[in-house]
């Protein structure tokens, strides 16, 4: 990589950012394409948020991915938002174009161009189940009401986390949403009943965890969905697998995420292969 005056600049805004692996990811693509681009992470604490965005102006940066704890605070200094990123309530990519900030979420349509990798469909018109109901949980019901599915159940620990984000984006969407608990007696039904169950929530990390559904309530064929990707193959991806479902993780969604905002920088189509093998080398690194 030889950087330049002409070198275009893209990078990623975080407190903390040391363990961000997207440097890897987008620094692999831009050089397997060749492109005069450098991605560079930048420690920002939410105190210098406001500098930040106005020195990125200033210095004519092409586009910026936020993470943790800035993708809400962003907002504000934004010229405009996509439907999407309105309402998710997140940003997580930042396009600087003719002197404007357009903030995008590129979450919800990662996580549905990784299923459409996998030739999984959505089903529109159809039913899922999501469980968890945190930020990642709300990127994703956005993109499955969006998308055109019916009728969205939200399980959660915290009942009221599921009832408050099922209403708000039931008010705001065409989709049917409702919020119940982890042990409420409607559960296995609309789990047996879904062509999609997602799960969101981070227990999926730990694999000494129980599982947070019997996997006795899937049926054959419907499609289960863990983003979480630390491991690859989760304990409910396993156990979905003997069940015959069609099983699905979280890396392709990350890797997607990542994917649709160098497109929007650079106007190229990134090579997802390199990409894959950036963040595998980058877990590998850890
Ligand atoms: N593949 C990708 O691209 C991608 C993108 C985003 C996130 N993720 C992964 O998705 C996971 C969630 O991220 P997030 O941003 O949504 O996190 P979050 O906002 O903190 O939400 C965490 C969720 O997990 C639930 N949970 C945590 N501990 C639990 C327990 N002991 N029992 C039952 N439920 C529990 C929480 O329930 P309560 O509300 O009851 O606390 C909440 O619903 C993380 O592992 C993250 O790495 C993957």
């Amino acid at each position: 990589m030889q950087i330049t005056g002409q070198t275009k600049i893209v990078g990623i805004i975080g407190d903390p950012i040391k363990h961000s692996r997207s440097p890897q990811i987008h620094n692999a693509a831009i050089a397997a394409l060749g492109l005069d681009y450098v991605y560079v992470p930048f420690h920002v604490p939410s105190d210098n948020l406001g500098a930040a965005i106005e020195g990125f102006k200033a210095i004519d940066v092409v586009g910026i991915n936020v993470t943790i704890p800035h993708k809400q605070s962003v907002i504000p200094y934004l010229d405009e938002i996509s439907r999407e990123a309105t309402l998710i309530g997140a940003v997580n990519t930042l396009i600087f174009r003719e002197g404007a900030i357009i903030g995008e979420n590129t979450d919800a349509p990662g996580f549905l161009q990784a299923m459409a990798e996998d030739d999984l469909d959505v089903p529109q018109g159809g039913s899922a189940v999501v469980i968890g109901a945190g930020g990642s949980a709300r990127a994703i019901v956005v993109a499955l009401a969006l998308a055109g599915v019916r009728t969205i159940c939200i399980t959660n620990r915290t009942v009221s986390k599921a009832v408050a984000l099922a209403a708000d984006l039931s008010d705001k969407t065409d989709a049917s949403i409702y919020g119940i608990g982890l042990d409420d007696s409607k559960l296995p039904n609309a789990i047996g009943t879904s062509q999609l169950i997602v799960n969101t929530a981070s227990t999926s990390m730990d694999v000494s965890h129980p599982l947070l559904i019997d996997p006795a309530w899937l049926a054959p064929l419907s499609i289960v969905y863990d983003i979480v990707y630390t491991p690859p193959e989760t304990r409910l991806l396993q156990a979905a697998a003997e069940k015959e479902c069609h099983v699905i993780g979280g890396l392709g969604m990350l890797v997607h995420q990542g994917a649709i905002a160098f497109e929007k920088w650079t106007g190229v189509n990134p090579p997802l292969e390199i990409m894959r093998q950036a963040l595998q080398g980058a877990f590998d690194q850890k």
